[in-house]
């Protein structure tokens, strides 16, 4: 049975130190680690990646951190610097506002490129060290696109039966792409890897757009399924797999009484009034101010829903040592300050503004007990927290505002409101839309949606990805024994047991 080893550049937890020799785990927070952490804890396996402190990692607390994760922890060290020019430099301050079309934000500083290199080089080192040839390996994310490569400088690439890759963030159109001073060594380095998934049918057309117009000599042969490139005498496979949520998990956890009773409380909190839930990351590609100025402009022109709608907005801390990131929140805080001020009666505060995480079963919570989900990024992978919202609404009611660029439009068309991010009037127009569609029509949306969010659940992505990427391992190993080319076939076999326990979100001392 072969194993997966999944390699990220964050672990689902990040280590911190109090100072006087203990530990604070915090859980970490993103679609990657909500996606992944179910999968690994069902089928057992091993997980590569940092566990968020530079320096030195500390074994002890690591060690009590993993031990009942379920799958191994294999931990990959950055230094001061390296965080700083790989994480925060390459990762976070080019690739991130690139790929989000937002190339105004990027800091083409060379020496990222260099230290980008050089952290996804330690990636490769620790693949080598842990990989058996049959082992699945799948690398995750924009952090670590220059893994493949460097497996194959270190000629590990070729004793390992496949390497596939997953992008969740969206690959831009050639028109951005080209801005960035490595696109030929980047699609270089992306194609040695043998199966490449993408979220949305768009991110695969803009990527096999960039092949064609920078690597000249790479062949595109398209194919119903999965789209075939030949490139320096090797296959390379490309698909889009919409990244899904662990459904059940979800709806078993707002059916339960504790999500129940918060739920309710919620409510009455706010009587007579009818409640949006904004809820993400402090990113500028989630909208949040465009959403605040929506909203602004809803109370505006219909003051049908002055005293009638709270808005409430979670923003989750992130990145913050990004100057942007922080320039950003203090644009929020003072776009809250406006409406409320603009707004606010002795009885009614309009914007409702937490800035911090929430624990799980507050944020199921607030999934069950707000009557609209509020999420228009300006681009976005897939976004969890619209499928999240809907597997939530176990009484089938509730309806989704959702940007259009969002990679999960592409599913939930069929039950969301669909709006322009960019378009502040439009957004304030299907507020008020929302605000007073008829619960028959909210039901029939929401029933659409929960459907598709049900079966296309995080499971089904996990296997379907797997299963396109055995059928190129046993391809590749055409020619090796029969034993070798089944085991290769049996990846997506479950090796482990579905736990429905959810991640553990409280911050904990070791
Ligand atoms: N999330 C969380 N705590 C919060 C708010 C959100 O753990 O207080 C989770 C949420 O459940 C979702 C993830 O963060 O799974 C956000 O994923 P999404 O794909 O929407 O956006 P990303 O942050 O990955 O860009
Ligand atoms: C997005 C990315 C993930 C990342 C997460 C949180 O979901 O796709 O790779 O882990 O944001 O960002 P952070 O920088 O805290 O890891």
């Amino acid at each position: 049975m072969n194993r997966l080893i999944v390699v990220s550049n964050r672990l689902p937890f990040a280590l911190d130190s109090t100072g006087e020799d203990l530990w604070t785990v915090t859980p970490a927070v993103g679609g990657l680690v909500s996606a992944i952490e179910p999968v690994l804890r069902e089928r057992g396996g091993t997980w590569i990646g940092w566990p968020g402190v530079a320096g030195e990692i500390p074994q002890e607390p690591l060690a009590k951190a993993t031990r009942n994760a379920g799958y191994k922890v294999v931990p990959v060290a950055l230094s001061e610097t390296e965080r700083a020019e790989f994480y925060y430099g390459y990762s976070n301050e080019v690739i991130w506002p690139l790929f989000h079309d937002l190339q105004n934000f990027c800091n083409f500083e060379p020496a990222y490129w260099q230290a980008y290199k050089q952290v996804n080089n330690r990636y490769a080192d620790a693949i080598g060290r842990c990989a058996q040839p049959d082992d699945f390996i799948w690398v995750h994310d924009y952090h670590l696109m220059y893994v493949a490569q460097a497996l194959r400088e270190q000629s590990v690439g070729r004793k390992l039966s496949a390497l596939t890759f997953f992008l969740h963030i969206p690959f831009p159109p050639y028109d951005i792409f080209s801005k960035l001073p490595q696109q030929q060594l980047l699609l270089h380095a992306l194609l040695q890897f043998d199966l490449l998934g993408f979220q949305a049918r768009r991110d695969v057309r803009n990527f096999i757009q960039c092949v064609r117009r920078v690597l000249l000599d790479a062949k595109i042969l398209p194919r119903r399924d999965l789209q075939l490139i030949r490139f320096e005498d090797r296959e390379i496979r490309v698909g889009y797999f919409p990244i899904g949520i662990d459904f059940d998990s979800f709806e078993n956890g707002a059916r339960s009484d504790s999500v129940e009773q918060r739920a309710q409380r919620l409510r009455v909190t706010f009587p007579g009034c009818q409640l949006i839930l904004g809820s993400d990351r402090l990113d500028y590609s989630k909208g949040i101010p465009e959403r605040l100025r929506a909203f602004r402009t809803a109370l505006e022109r219909h003051p049908e829903l002055r005293g009638r709608v709270v808005l409430i907005q979670v923003v989750v801390p992130s990145r913050v040592e990004i100057p942007r990131y922080h320039e950003f929140k203090q644009r929020i805080d003072r776009l809250v300050g406006d409406i409320n001020g603009r707004f606010s009666t002795s009885t009614w505060l309009p914007v409702q503004y937490h800035f911090r995480s929430l624990e799980r079963d507050d944020l199921l919570a607030h999934y069950r007990g707000c009557d609209i989900a509020f999420v228009t990024p300006l681009k976005d992978g897939m976004n969890l927290v619209a499928k999240e919202y809907c597997a939530c609404r176990i009484d089938s009611d509730g309806v989704l505002i959702l940007s259009q660029f969002a990679g999960a439009a592409e599913q939930l068309k069929p039950g969301a409101l669909l709006v322009n991010p960019y378009d502040v009037e439009e957004m304030a127009d299907a507020i008020l839309e929302a605000f007073r569609m008829n619960q028959a029509e909210r039901s029939t949306r929401m029933k659409r949606m929960r459907r598709i969010v049900r079966k296309e659940n995080v499971f089904w992505w996990v296997d379907s990805f797997l299963r396109a990427g055995a059928k190129i391992a046993s391809r590749s190993l055409r020619g090796v024994g029969k034993r070798r080319r089944s085991a290769a076939l049996n990846t997506f076999r479950k090796t482990g047991q579905h736990q429905d326990r959810p991640l553990d979100t409280k911050k904990a001392i070791v």
